[in-house]
């Protein structure tokens, strides 16, 4: 089975539910799954996982949380992603999601390969659709 690393960075919880109910759906199937914030996360745990799920809300002007999540998908540039799912999740509220498009783009030129191209994105707490749709993404990403 699919080893999961689900790395994110929550302010006020709601990326933070998206990641949880991403895990649940993933243990659903049996996947070993592991959740960590970004704060105490490292690039070894990117590089030694089959799947990974990163998790941030928009923040500053349609940018990723500048502190912690920035340099640390900053410092995922030039990791050997063939191979792995990648997933990307977060919570927005009064944009268009121009912060996920950029990220799925910038992603892409990482090499890593997208399973959901647009990015699961909810606006401020998911709902039971939300948490839904997070499973149902927790569990794409450590079938075979
Ligand atoms: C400092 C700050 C900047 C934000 N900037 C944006 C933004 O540019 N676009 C947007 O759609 N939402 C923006 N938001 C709203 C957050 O994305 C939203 O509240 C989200 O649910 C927070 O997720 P969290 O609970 O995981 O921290 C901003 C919120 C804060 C606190």
């Amino acid at each position: 089975m699919k080893k999961l690393t689900i790395i994110y960075w929550s302010g006020t919880g709601n990326t933070e539910m998206m990641a949880d109910a991403i895990a649940e759906g993933a243990r659903t199937i049996g996947g070993d799954v592991e959740v960590v914030r970004v704060e105490d996360a490292n690039k070894d745990m990117v590089i030694n996982s089959d799947a990974l799920a990163f998790g941030c809300p928009s923040m500053g002007v349609e940018v990723l949380e500048e502190q912690f999540m920035e340099p640390f998908i900053e410092s995922l540039r030039g990791i050997d992603f063939s191979g792995k799912k990648v997933a990307l999740f977060g919570s927005y509220d009064w944009g268009d999601g121009e912060w996920m498009r950029n990220w799925v783009e910038r992603m892409k030129e990482y090499g890593a390969n997208l399973i959901n191209e647009e990015g699961l994105i909810i606006r401020l707490t998911p709902d039971e659709e939300g948490i839904n749709a997070c499973k149902a993404l927790g569990e794409q990403l450590v079938k075979e």
